[in-house]
């Protein structure tokens, strides 16, 4: 019952030159039984944007400002990623909340307004590894889950994303048990909050996922897709991944 989301999160990575992978992508999955998701720098968003139009790849922005202007040096608005093309974007990143100190009400305020202008947002959770080492993990994610989803998400507008922060960009992936807990976690809280939203919403699992090691994960109960970094780099990466959860 819910469609299955490969996520690719380019980061501060690629420039014009980048949008020859987006064509191969699209050439290597024509008609793709997922969907696919690409959210690159806000300099490629709009030339990113018309080169996927009738396409099935979707544009994402990376992150965006609560409010819909003003004087607000260096951010963009939910409203003018929407005028450049995007349909989606990420909010809450851990990237995010560590370069910038956004909290749960930041994050929350963000997807709101994402929300509000017609983006579907994809939030981002997550615990650190002296959060997971001290047994605190079940915790934080829940109160980032509380704390960072706006009342006004539903099963359309808003996908969560599982990225434990000590896998990102580091090779390391948690045990498929541990992705499993974590899921589950994730799943009981949104339906107890969102009802039957809650079960339709998304969950994506994030954090060195490989053309190797995707299978497996999307093996796990619950994972609805990925968000993928690095490996979304590349066609030749993430073309893999795609098709690992088309099978899955
Ligand atoms: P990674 O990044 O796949 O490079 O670990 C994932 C993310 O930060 O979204």
């Amino acid at each position: 019952m819910r469609r299955k989301l490969a996520a690719g999160n380019w980061k501060m990575n690629g420039s014009t030159a980048s949008l020859a992978q987006v064509a191969e992508l699209m050439a290597a999955n024509p008609a793709p039984s997922v969907d696919i998701l690409i959210c690159p720098p806000a300099t490629l968003i709009g030339q990113m944007a018309t080169a996927c139009l009738g396409t099935s790849v979707a544009v994402g922005g990376q992150d965006c400002h609560a409010k819909t202007s003003g004087a607000h040096t260096g951010d963009i608005s939910a409203a003018q990623l929407m005028d450049a093309g995007a349909s989606h974007v990420i909010v809450g990143h851990s990237e995010r909340r560590t370069d910038h100190a956004e909290t749960d009400a930041t994050v929350r305020a963000k997807a709101e307004a994402g929300i509000a202008a017609g983006l579907t947002v994809v939030i981002c959770i997550g615990e650190t590894l002296s959060e997971r080492e001290s047994g605190k993990t079940l915790d934080v994610v829940a109160r980032q889950l509380a704390g960072s989803i706006p009342d006004s998400a539903t099963g359309e507008t808003a996908v969560i994303a599982y990225e434990p922060v000590w896998a990102i960009g580091t090779g390391k992936v948690p045990t498929l048990d541990q992705i499993a807990e974590v899921h589950a976690a994730i799943r009981a809280a949104l339906v107890a909050r969102f009802a039957t939203d809650g079960a339709r919403m998304r969950i994506l699992y994030g954090g060195s996922v490989k053309p190797d090691n995707a299978a497996a994960i999307f093996g796990v109960p619950d994972v609805d897709g990925a968000l993928v970094g690095g490996a979304s780099l590349k066609s030749a990466d993430f073309s893999p991944i795609i098709a690992a959860l088309s099978n899955a």
